[in-house]
């Protein structure tokens, strides 16, 4: 089976969240059960230095304003690679993949990640060599795009014009124009991670992005009188998944669709969802090259090393009996990082310790920096990205704290679990499909992994940090819930397996050439 995934980042070559940790991870799982993927990724800075074997496959003169070449490559892990190189969209000093310095969008977003999308349908309809894959698994709004210029390919242009006029409220997302089903056409699948990022445009930015007119309209991509990338996604994939059941079945009601549930909802026989799984290469706390002191659930007496030396190392008491809570996490209102601020008493009245890492909202940042400033030695903050830094306190922190308003899946909670650092999770999306509650039942049967919250607001965060401490302090029943915790199966298997499932069903039920 030949994939195409097109994504805007792949952990180990660029990262900024639980995306690119997919991206590169699934790719892998899948090629044990001889599915080819080969991962379509724009040029970023830096990016072509990380791969082996590199070599030009393609010219792509005239890409999006300047020219552009296709490079294939392989990680250091063996996957392939194709990169998008493109000076003139992707070489950038300084920011990232979506944003400069000053967290700014790159105000030419549409061009940069419509070029992507460009390459990308171009190689699914085989036009760019010989290779041609029977699926391509686009994620996120970046690769989005592609469904648009698949469906402006294999389907006859119609005459009507884009409505120009504001669709009534909730008109837009009530829209669905069937999948263009073309025999020369791969067959399609988005993964949305995360419905909050839409790739919105005003519509007068479309026209470099040569789109015909019938598929920026009403029944195409046009989103409350803009264009939404993620929208092209949604009308024209083959199938739609999220990153949990429970993620797939919020996005479909008005509370948390996010003014795509109309849309979703008509797409319902399309739409499901798949919990991600980790890299047990990258992430197992007895091979873990970041880690101090490797241990198992078998030697779990070796973790306590690790706290000791992150305590140090962050500048807090050495204490033994102070839980250690630790976030890894964007710093924005979705992680419900001020929920937390406004919790943080409850670890205080327990004597308990927090370890923060993270970036983002500037406020949340001052806050969080101002707490650590008051409490030195029971609070840490590190602003910033950093890689080694996130295992360390995986492997050295007692508990993570996941107090989300939503999460479509999350990951560090599965690496908690993985690592005995058990969860205090809000009850939402892929939060509630991964964590079981230390609640008395779950308890005396054994199955309890870490602790759960629900209305999501400060006072049950609060509630729920005070049940964690107040089991930190039965030893060897929190030592119980870690084993449980620690030999949960969170690996890829079981979702490999059901992408697989997923693109044999939507590859056979192509029509025939
Ligand atoms: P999201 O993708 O919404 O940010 P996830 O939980 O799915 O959330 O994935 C976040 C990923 O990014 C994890 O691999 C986590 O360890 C990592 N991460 C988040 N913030 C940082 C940081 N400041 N430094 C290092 N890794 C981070
Ligand atoms: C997104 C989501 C996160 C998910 C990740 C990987 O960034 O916010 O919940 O784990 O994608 O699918």
């Amino acid at each position: 089976m030949n994939v195409l995934s097109i994504t805007p980042e792949c952990y180990p070559l660029v990262k900024t969240g639980g995306l690119a940790d997919v991206a590169g991870a699934l790719p892998l799982a899948l090629g044990a059960m001889g599915v080819q993927t080969r991962v379509l990724l724009p040029g970023y800075p830096g990016v072509r230095e990380q791969l082996l074997d590199t070599h030009r496959a393609t010219a792509l003169p005239g890409l999006f304003g300047g020219d552009g070449a296709l490079v294939e490559g392989t990680t250091a892990g063996g996957l392939p690679v194709l990169l998008v190189e493109a000076p003139h969209l992707y070489d950038r000093d300084g920011g990232g993949p979506y944003q400069a310095d000053d967290g700014r969008d790159w105000p030419d977003n549409h061009l940069r990640f419509g070029a992507l999308s460009w390459v990308g349908a171009q190689l699914a309809l085989g036009r760019l060599g010989k290779w041609q894959p029977e699926l391509v698994h686009l994620h996120d709004w970046p690769a989005a795009l592609t469904a648009a210029y698949l469906q402006a390919a294999t389907r006859p242009p119609r005459t009507q014009q884009p409505r120009t006029q504001q669709p009534p409220r909730g008109a837009a997302s009530t829209a669905a124009s069937p999948p263009n089903r073309g025999a020369s056409r791969p067959a399609t699948l988005l993964t949305v991670h995360n419905l909050a990022f839409q790739g919105v445009f005003p519509t007068d930015l479309a026209a470099p992005l040569k789109l015909p007119a019938a598929v920026l309209g009403y029944d195409g991509m046009e989103y409350w009188g803009k264009l939404s990338f993620l929208k092209a996604g949604v009308q024209w994939c083959d199938h739609i998944n999220t990153v949990s059941p429970t993620y797939a079945r919020e996005i479909v009601t008005p509370e948390q669709g996010m003014g795509f549930d109309g849309l979703l909802r008509l797409r319902g026989d399309a739409l499901t969802g798949i919990v991600n799984g980790i890299d047990d290469t990258v992430w197992n706390p007895a091979t873990d090259l970041h880690v101090a002191s490797p241990y198992s659930a078998r030697r779990l007496e070796a973790k306590a090393a690790n706290k000791a030396a992150l305590q140090v190392e962050l500048g807090l008491h050495v204490r033994v009996d102070a839980p250690l809570f630790c976030v890894v996490s964007r710093l924005t209102t979705q992680k419900g990082i001020d929920l937390l601020l406004d919790a943080i008493p409850a670890l205080y009245a327990r004597g308990a310790q927090l370890a923060v890492l993270g970036s983002g909202d500037r406020d949340l940042q001052d806050a969080l920096r101002r707490e650590a400033e008051r409490h030195p030695r029971q609070v840490s903050v590190t602003i910033g990205f950093d890689e080694p830094l996130s295992h360390r306190m995986q492997a050295g922190a007692d508990a993570i704290v996941v107090p989300s308003r939503f999460e479509p899946c999350g990951l560090t909670q599965l690496y908690g679990l993985r690592y005995g650092t058990l969860p205090v999770v809000a009850r939402v999306g892929g939060l509630a499909d991964t964590v079981i509650d230390a609640n008395e039942a779950a308890l005396r049967d054994g199955v309890a992994t870490g602790f759960q919250f629900s209305p999501i607001d400060a006072t049950q965060l609060a509630v729920a940090l005070d049940r964690a401490c107040l089991l930190f302090a039965d030893r060897l029943a929190w030592q119980r819930v870690q084993r449980r915790a620690m030999t949960r199966d969170v690996g890829w298997g079981t979702a490999a397996l059901a992408y697989f499932d997923l693109y044999r069903r939507l590859i056979d039920s192509r029509p025939p050439t």
